[in-house]
């Protein structure tokens, strides 16, 4: 059995990259029959709460067969922090700021997004990076990283439950 059966994805907005990962992981997590995990995002920034992710995030998401439509942003709130097994943060700005948000009671366990299944050396800084100012080919690199984070978790987490 394993204890990595909660995972919180946190960037700044919740409306870009952490929704996007969100809906890589329950795809992949679906399709390798891990559906049991739970899987949620949520934002460090309170600007777009209860919005819908980014329509280029959408629209990205979409042509990758994944439907993130229905998601809404919400902001990282201290219960979480119990809540969670891990906290996984898209960028080394977020990390920081998990962490120091962090109640004295936290029991889960807070990693950069990418290292938590070892491809940080893959990428600058190990960082998913913020496309909000960028463009179309800025939201389908954070899709191909999000999806090789939700492949790599499968694999993660079948190890963990085969150990
Ligand atoms: P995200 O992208 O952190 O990947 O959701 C951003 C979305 C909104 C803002 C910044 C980053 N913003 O400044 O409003």
């Amino acid at each position: 059995m394993t204890d990595e059966t909660s995972l919180l994805i946190v960037c700044l907005g919740n409306i870009c990259r952490s929704p996007m990962a969100e809906g890589a992981l329950r795809a992949r997590l679906g399709e390798a029959g891990l559906g049991h995990v739970r899987v949620d995002s949520a934002g460090t920034g309170d600007w777009h709460v209860g919005n819908p992710p980014d329509s280029r995030a959408i629209a990205t998401a979409a042509r990758h067969g994944v439907d993130i439509s229905g998601l809404r942003a919400r902001q990282l709130h201290v219960d979480d922090y119990r809540r969670f097994d891990w906290i996984l943060a898209a960028d080394l700005q977020n990390l920081r700021d998990v962490r120091a948000r962090a109640p004295e009671d936290a029991s889960a366990r807070i990693e950069l997004l990418t290292r938590w299944v070892g491809l940080e050396a893959d990428v600058d800084e190990g960082a998913i990076p913020d496309p909000y100012t960028g463009g179309q080919e800025d939201f389908e690199n954070v899709w191909r990283m999000v999806d090789d984070v939700a492949r790599a978790t499968v694999a993660r987490l079948r190890a963990a439950i085969d150990a």
